[in-house]
């Protein structure tokens, strides 16, 4: 294909269509860089730079820098590495992360990037906010302690549910999702079904009442490491 754009990651060639993201070419070549606010349905945010490689020698959010003739892009190098969990440790610690007592324990990309990245403690102080809790709704609840600003609600809602839930407000520290509502969650169209609440990578937005229903221990990211459907992707195509 003539307007194939060829690159490099971790010095492998990479192909991709103008118009893909670094990340979507390594997603498409099965080379896996770490993301937390980026969904492959959804549009890119750039918020939580996790996915943070070396583009030429210079940093860039992979999932919003478009892929081009010729770059050198670096992703699995322990420079990179540590500027990942130093940001991941960040989340831990700004928020109020209790894996042990959360529903999505096993299934939360959070716990499971912390695990892939080797974080055993934060090396940064706990915060401790206080943030407000929304079971206003019969079928949805929404706890702040775990949101790490993601943004992939407020998308999905938009983009894929064609709905008007969930919004940021305040800045810095006291930024926070808010609902499209006065009296709360349950004052507005979102239903328990609707991807908003699935595409949450945390256990920030839960469904009530179908907590456990697989047991910890069985749950995705107790048996595969994050990541690890992109990677099979690489080593079943024979890359
Ligand atoms: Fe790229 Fe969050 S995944 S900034």
């Amino acid at each position: 294909m003539s307007d194939e754009i060829k690159f490099s990651i971790d010095g492998v060639e990479i192909k991709a269509i103008p118009g893909q993201t670094i990340l979507q070419a390594a997603d498409a070549a099965g080379v896996y860089i770490p993301r937390l606010c980026a969904h492959r349905q959804l549009s890119p945010h750039g918020s939580c730079r996790v996915c943070t490689v070396k583009v030429n020698g210079r940093p860039q959010a992979a999932c919003t820098q478009p892929a081009a003739p010729g770059i050198i892009v670096e992703n699995n190098t322990d420079e990179m590495k540590a500027v990942r969990t130093s940001i991941v440790d960040m989340l831990f610690v700004e928020g109020n992360h209790f894996c042990m007592f959360c529903e999505k324990s096993g299934n939360c990309e959070l716990q499971a990037m912390a695990y892939r990245l080797g974080i055993a403690a934060p090396q940064h102080e706990y915060l401790f906010p206080s943030r407000p809790l929304d079971a206003s709704h019969p079928e949805v609840f929404i706890d702040r302690n775990r949101c790490i600003l993601c943004g992939r609600c407020v998308r999905a809602a938009k983009e894929l549910d064609n709905k008007n839930v969930f919004q940021f407000v305040g800045r810095g520290i006291h930024k926070h999702i808010a609902v499209n509502a006065e009296h709360g969650l349950s004052e507005t169209d979102l239903a328990g079904v609707d991807r908003a609440v699935s595409a949450c990578p945390v256990g920030a937005i839960l469904r009530k009442r179908v907590g456990y229903s697989i047991p910890v221990g069985e749950r995705l990211y107790d048996k595969q490491p994050i990541g690890s459907d992109i990677e099979a992707d690489r080593s079943s195509a024979g890359k």
